[in-house]
């Protein structure tokens, strides 16, 4: 059995349906990348949102993507990112946005796999940290389940992806993060958003993935913020069921980001 996940990020989405971030309508933005979504004929066991609903941090916001991941909800797990509230977050999403006093985050066995979200947001600030105490939780889902194929989601991208910028506003103290996930080999990969950009990259093992904007594209390898013209997208992924016994490092699985065919929303870059 082979199960699909679908992974959205960055939603940026304002209370004001027709607001827009450097030109991009980001609520619009978002139906069109969730209709090409239904356009795939896929049937995602799981869906995961990796941060940034909002741009505006109002309950109204977090109502309105409510609103337009219903068809999912009951399969959907919603991480926070730099630009979200987690008590709102975790209002408005209920048991969807579950996880521990220290976080929103979430640790289930998905096809044979385990799915583990971690939360990285900082109140008040943009670039992320795995506090000692969600580092723990991980570690302990990690040494409990060391036998499964495991795909870590989180918003911000432990290692560079090679944009100054981004980089600077990525995981800060990453050391103990980096540590964990090379000493445990089931880690397959992690799966994040924040840099609004496709970048693939490596964290011992593991490949580090990450994945466009529902809206706004930022282009890849740039020393300060730069918007790309490419459309928006999505990514999915692809993991076969290990066999029995199978060693978990060599369960197969694939993924791939799927890009709108065209550019509705000329972004600008301000
Ligand atoms: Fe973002």
């Amino acid at each position: 059995m082979t199960t699909l996940l679908l992974q959205l990020s960055d939603l940026h989405l304002f209370a004001e349906p027709e607001a827009v971030l450097r030109g991009v309508p980001t609520r619009d933005s978002l139906a069109e990348v969730l209709e090409a979504v239904r356009g795939t004929g896929l049937d995602f066991g799981r869906v995961v949102v990796t941060g940034d609903f909002t741009h505006d941090e109002r309950r109204e916001t977090y109502q309105a993507a409510h609103g337009l991941l219903d068809e999912w909800i009951d399969r959907c797990h919603v991480l926070p990112g730099n630009h979200d509230d987690r008590v709102l977050l975790r209002e408005v999403f209920g048991d969807r946005a579950g996880g521990t006093d220290q976080g929103i985050c979430f640790s289930e066995s998905v096809g044979g796999w385990r799915l583990i979200g971690v939360d990285t947001h900082i109140p008040g600030e943009v670039p992320g940290r795995v506090e000692p105490a969600m580092l723990d939780w991980l570690a302990g889902e990690l040494d409990q389940h060391s036998s499964q194929p495991t795909i870590l989601f989180q918003h911000h991208p432990p290692i560079s992806v090679g944009s100054a910028w981004l980089d600077a506003i990525g995981l800060r103290d990453p050391g103990p993060f980096r540590e964990l996930v090379i000493r445990s080999p089931q880690v397959r990969v992690v799966s994040c958003g924040h840099v609004h950009q496709e970048s693939v990259g490596m964290l011992g093992q593991a490949a580090v993935l990450t994945v466009p904007s529902t809206g706004v594209q930022f282009t890849p390898l740039q020393d300060a913020p730069r918007v790309d013209t490419i459309p928006t997208g999505f990514r999915v992924f692809a993991f076969d069921e290990p066999a029995q016994g199978e060693d978990a490092g060599s369960v197969s699985w694939s993924s791939r980001v799927i890009r709108l065919p065209a550019v509705t929303f000329p972004a600008l870059d301000e």
